[in-house]
């Protein structure tokens, strides 16, 4: 019998003040990290190897410099929140070669976001009522991309945890969910490929969602950053399976999607959001306020990279390189089905992760960072450690190598 759980501190965590709210969270994983290694030395004979941040470090698209410099005359222009033309229509139209899709439309179902993490965070303010009765609990995935947590928490939710186990493939667990909670919920978040497990929803997953929303009155925000890394099959997406069982305006559903995986510019700052157009007027009005606009040379830059399939097909041959590389030299385990991190089981994560930075200068994530402590006291990530393989082929291999050699 599965465990499904609810996170330890949820009600807790619900307080009415956004202050005590804040002051609950825990460091960002990285702070938590720096801490420690605060006592370690990396081994000075290695060149380091920075497996910890999910931070793309390929070569520049081409065309990225032409763009910028061909509108760089927009710095002395305000942007518009919904975005300027042209990146709501390369918008719209790559989510319809991408998936299929009969209709999107770039005026009324789609946003421009600042990199996704601002708005998978500030979604959680806008779809959350902290004073009703009703709807406190937010769903997500346990281990998770810590964003979530902090948008639940801070808009006044109680985060529920969906346990990701090894052994249901890291599929978050929907089972025995009881009809109170179902009924008490205001959104739930999907991560699909996942970060950090590389899990990928199905049809089958995200059809029981829908229905499950539509019968007990939530949303869903399905978080698709990784859509473009995957080893085998071309991930689903919620939007095409929305509009294959009839949903044509893609009703309770949100999905977000980035250029910082695959056109490798995290630093550009720039994702999008699309789906039922009721929501995206509602999470305009909060953006119009927050003052979430891209600026205008950098629109022109993210229109162009979602307009080119050709350096995305560069990318993901050289993840799916990387991937295969360091799985041939480790020797074990199967290839994640989605993303670029590898989720390795260690007896003890934290321990495990100063002996790779003392030993082998490798900087690694804990994988209890990345979950959050349920009801019975556990951490779905602990017992694993993420490796983010965005440094190229020969590093990959190299990395597996050196982690071989790790004794905790
Ligand atoms: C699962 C997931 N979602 C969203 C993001 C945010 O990406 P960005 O803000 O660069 O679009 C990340 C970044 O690491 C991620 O791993």
């Amino acid at each position: 019998m599965e465990k499904t759980i609810i996170a330890k501190y949820s009600e807790g965590m619900m307080d009415k003040s956004t202050q005590v709210r804040l002051g609950k969270l825990g460091a960002y994983p990285f702070e938590r990290l720096k801490k420690l290694f605060s006592a370690s030395v990396p081994n000075s004979a290695l060149a380091h190897i920075d497996a910890g941040a999910g931070e793309p470090r390929l070569p520049l698209p081409e065309f990225v410099q032409d763009t910028l410099n061909a509108n760089i005359s927009g710095f002395s222009k305000y942007p518009a929140t919904r975005g300027n033309a042209p990146l709501p229509q390369a918008i719209a139209d790559w989510l319809k070669q991408r998936y299929g899709l009969r209709d999107m439309n770039p005026a009324t179902q789609v946003l421009t976001a600042n990199g996704t993490r601002e708005a998978l965070f500030a979604i959680a303010h806008a779809l959350v009522n902290p004073d009703a009765e009703k709807k406190p609990y937010v769903m997500m995935p346990n281990p998770m991309y810590q964003i979530y947590y902090g948008a639940a928490v801070t808009a006044g939710a109680g985060p529920y945890l969906l346990p990701c186990l090894a052994e249901h493939d890291f599929t978050p667990i929907l089972d025995e969910i009881s009809v109170d909670t179902w009924e008490n919920t205001a959104f739930v978040y999907v991560c699909s490929p996942s970060n950090p497990t590389g899990w990928i929803a199905d049809r089958d997953y995200y059809a029981r969602l829908l229905a499950l929303a539509d019968k007990h009155d939530f949303y869903i925000v399905a978080d698709e950053c990784y859509s473009e890394i995957y080893w085998q099959d071309k991930p689903l997406g919620l939007l095409e399976v929305a509009q294959d069982l009839g949903r044509v305006d893609y009703a309770r559903c949100l999905v977000m999607n980035s250029l910082s995986k695959r056109s490798a510019l995290p630093g550009l700052r720039s994702g999008l959001i699309a789906g039922d157009a009721d929501l995206i007027a509602r999470f305009a009005k909060l953006r119009s306020y927050t003052g979430a606009a891209t600026p205008l040379p950098l629109q022109h830059v993210a229109a162009a990279a979602w307009s080119d399939e050709e350096h995305v097909a560069r990318h993901l041959q050289i993840y799916r390189d990387s991937l295969k590389a360091f799985f041939d030299v480790w020797g074990q385990g199967d290839i994640p089905a989605g993303s670029f991190f590898v989720w390795l089981p260690v007896e003890n994560d934290e321990a495990f992760a100063i002996a790779a930075y003392e030993q082998q200068a490798v900087t690694l994530l804990p994988g209890s960072y990345l979950g959050a402590e349920d009801s019975h006291g556990e951490n779905a990530g602990s017992g694993f450690v993420r490796l983010a393989l965005v440094d190229g082929v020969e590093k990959a291999a190299e990395l597996a190598a050196r982690l071989k050699k790790v004794r905790v």
